[in-house]
């Protein structure tokens, strides 16, 4: 796979969905245990991380998780209103945050803006508060994790292929007027400065639906996918319906 940062990335295979979502607890309780302060996750939309959610919720995760001490952001979000089914955040809230997050700690895009460009600005100001700066220093990550999926065409969080969102270099958050694929609503996403300012980026893929575009992927294509790279640590937690033929026996 192409990559300026090769040497910290990692494709780890799973049997199926159930090994995935509890590899990926894991992992986020090892990053959890790792920093004994504030610690930041950034969520992801789309099905992908459900099953994940939803053993978060369980009695043995939720007990392991300082609830106090964790704060929930969200990488991309569908500018719909914070009940609609679509909403990324609304979701996860559903799923597990309202039940064992105090509300300070959950931190949603707003969708109740004139447009997706003033969620954006608002949102970035929340991220910047957050940090305590304006500027992201290499040295000092935004995010503990970032929870990722990828579209059939390439996309991750609401970065589309082609579209100016990609290049972007300065804003954390931008507002995108049209999606490339369903649902058909815009968009408020993170940037790649913003979310490439991790310690670890945790991309999740299950299922038949997922093998076209990973041979893609790991095929070292240009696509949004290859291009969120964490200046810590990249992992793609595959399960083995997922995996591109040649990557099988591997
Ligand atoms: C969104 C997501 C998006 C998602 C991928 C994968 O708002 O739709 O954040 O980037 O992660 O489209 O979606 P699935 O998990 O539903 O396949």
């Amino acid at each position: 796979m192409a990559s300026d940062n090769q040497a910290n990335f990692e494709l780890i295979t799973v049997s199926d969905s159930v090994a995935l979502a509890n590899s990926a607890a894991e992992r986020i309780m090892t990053r959890i245990a790792a920093n004994r302060g504030r610690v930041a996750i950034c969520l992801t939309g789309g099905s992908s991380p459900r099953q994940l959610y939803q053993l978060l919720a369980t009695d043995a995760c939720r007990s392991r998780i300082p609830w106090d001490r964790v704060h929930w952001f969200i990488g991309d979000e569908r500018f719909v209103p914070a009940n609609d089914p679509l909403n990324n955040m609304g979701a996860a809230r559903r799923i597990f945050l309202d039940r064992y997050a105090p509300a300070g700690n959950i931190h949603p895009i707003p969708t109740d803006t004139a447009d997706p460009q003033q969620a954006a600005s608002r949102y970035e100001r929340e991220l910047q508060l957050f940090y305590g700066a304006n500027a992201l220093d290499s040295a000092r990550p935004l995010f503990d994790v970032v929870l990722m999926g990828v579209g059939p065409d390439g996309h991750t969080a609401s970065l589309f292929p082609g579209y100016p969102a990609m290049e972007e270099t300065k804003r954390w958050v931008v507002g995108v007027p049209e999606a490339h694929v369903e649902p058909f609503v815009p968009r408020v996403t993170l940037t790649l400065p913003a979310l490439n300012s991790c310690r670890e980026m945790l991309f999740e893929a299950s299922g038949s639906d997922k093998r076209a575009i990973l041979t893609r992927v790991l095929a070292g294509e240009n696509l949004p996918a290859n291009r969120a790279r964490s200046s810590g640590e990249t992992v793609w937690l595959v399960d083995a319906a997922a995996l591109p033929e040649n990557f099988r026996g591997r």
